[in-house]
C-alpha cells in the first residue's frame, strides 16, 4: 500500500488580481490535509477510486466518453498517462481529507496532489513538485476554466510562494514565526461564480478594476518583503488594505466583514477574506498574546470553525522557477 498527503492552503494577499497577472502570496496550511492510499486491486477490477468521506465510489473501468470526468477521475487518468501506463491497472485508490470543502483552503488541489503523488509512488516514480503541480493544474483547468494556478503551486511545493501567473514562481522563507487564524464562515465559496462575477464587472468597468488589481499587486510585493524581514506590522496593515480592495471588488459578504472587524477589534494585526470570497474563509494575523482572544471572538461571532496555523522560519533553498504550465486550484471537486 502506498500513502501520500498534501496540505491545504490560504491566499495571504492577492486573490482575484492574480487571475489578471498580478502577484499574490500564498501559504501552505499543514493543520488540514488530504491523504490518498493506493493498493493493488483484484484481477480485472480496473481502477476504483473511493472518496471515503463523501460516500462516493468511481470506477474507471468503462468510462463513458460522453460523460464529463469527475476531477478525481481526471487526476488518475492524467497521472497514469504521464507515467506511460494504461487505464488497465487494477488499483483501489482511497481518498480522505480534513480540508473543509469550498472554503478557499484548496481542498480540490490538495486531493488531486495527494492522489497524483500516491499513484506515482505506487509505481516507484518520484515526481518533482513542479511535475505534480503541472499535472494538478491540468485537472484544475479542465474542471474550473481559468484558474490562476496559485493553489496547485503552493500545495505541491508546501512552502510560502510568491506567485505571478505564467511568469515565475518564487518560494520564500519567513523572517519570523507567522501565526494565522482561519475563520470558516460555514458557507461554500463558489470560486468559479465569483471569478466569473469579477470578470463581468471588469468588462463593465475595466479601468477601475485594473486600478484595483494594480493596488492589490503592489500589496503582494510589499507583503512578501515584509514576511521575509519579519515585519508583521506591515503585513497586517497590508492585509487590512487588501480586504478593503476586495470589498471594492464586491467579493466580501456581511459575515466575512464582521469576522474581519471582530478579529481587528480583538487585537489582530491584520485580517481579510481569503480565497474567492462571498463565503469561504477569512484569515487573521495574530500574536501569541492575541491568539486565544481572537479565536474565541471569531467563534462567538459566527465562525463555524477556526483553524490555527503557523509558518516558521526555515533554512534551505528558496526556489525561483520558470512556471511552465501555470499551476492551479479547485475547491469544488466534489460539488
Ligand atoms: O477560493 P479559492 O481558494 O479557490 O481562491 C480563489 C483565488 C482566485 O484568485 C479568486 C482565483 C484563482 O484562480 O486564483
Amino acid at each position: 500500500m502506498t500513502v501520500a498527503c498534501a496540505p491545504g492552503k490560504i491566499i495571504l494577499v492577492g486573490e482575484h488580481a492574480v487571475v489578471y497577472g498580478r502577484p499574490a502570496v500564498a501559504l501552505p496550511v499543514n493543520q488540514v490535509r488530504a491523504e490518498a492510499t493506493v493498493e493493488d486491486g483484484e484481477e480485472g477490477q480496473g481502477v476504483i477510486v473511493v472518496a471515503a468521506d463523501l460516500d462516493l465510489t468511481l470506477s474507471l473501468k468503462q468510462l463513458d466518453p460522453d460523460r464529463a470526468l469527475h476531477p478525481l477521475e481526471m487526476t488518475v487518468v492524467g497521472v497514469l498517462e504521464h507515467l506511460g501506463l494504461s487505464l488497465e491497472q487494477n488499483l483501489t485508490i482511497t481518498v480522505r481529507s480534513t480540508i473543509p470543502i469550498a472554503r478557499g483552503l484548496g481542498s480540490g488541489a490538495a486531493v488531486s496532489t495527494a492522489v497524483t503523488r500516491a499513484v506515482a509512488q505506487h509505481f516507484a516514480v518520484e515526481l518533482t513538485s513542479e511535475g505534480v503541480s503541472s499535472l494538478v493544474f491540468e485537472v484544475e483547468r479542465l474542471h474550473h476554466g481559468t484558474p490562476s494556478g496559485i493553489d496547485n503551486t503552493v500545495i505541491a511545493y508546501e512552502r510560502p510562494v510568491y506567485f505571478l501567473r505564467g511568469e515565475r514562481l518564487e518560494t520564500f522563507h519567513v523572517g519570523c514565526a507567522v501565526t494565522l487564524l482561519i475563520g470558516d464562515t460555514g458557507t461554500a465559496s463558489p470560486t468559479k461564480d465569483v471569478v466569473g462575477a469579477v470578470r463581468q464587472a471588469r468588462q463593465r468597468d475595466r479601468e477601475r478594476h485594473e486600478d484595483l488589481f494594480d493596488r492589490v499587486g503592489a500589496i503582494a510585493v510589499e507583503v512578501r518583503q515584509a514576511m521575509e524581514s519579519g515585519d508583521l506590522g506591515t503585513v497586517g496593515l497590508m492585509m487590512d488594505e487588501n480586504h478593503r480592495l476586495l470589498q471594492e471588488m464586491d467579493v466580501s459578504s456581511p459575515l466575512l466583514d464582521s469576522l474581519v472587524e471582530v478579529a481587528k477589534r480583538r487585537g489582530a494585526l491584520g485580517a481579510k477574506l481569503s480565497g474567492a470570497g462571498r463565503g469561504g474563509s477569512m484569515i487573521a494575523l495574530v500574536s501569541a498574546e492575541t491568539r486565544d482572544g481572537v479565536q474565541r471572538a471569531l467563534a462567538s461571532a459566527g465562525a463555524e470553525c477556526v483553524i490555527h496555523t503557523e509558518i516558521l522560519p526555515e533554512t534551505g533553498p528558496t526556489l525561483c522557477l520558470a512556471s511552465s504550465a501555470a499551476p492551479a486550484k479547485t475547491d469544488d471537486w466534489m460539488i
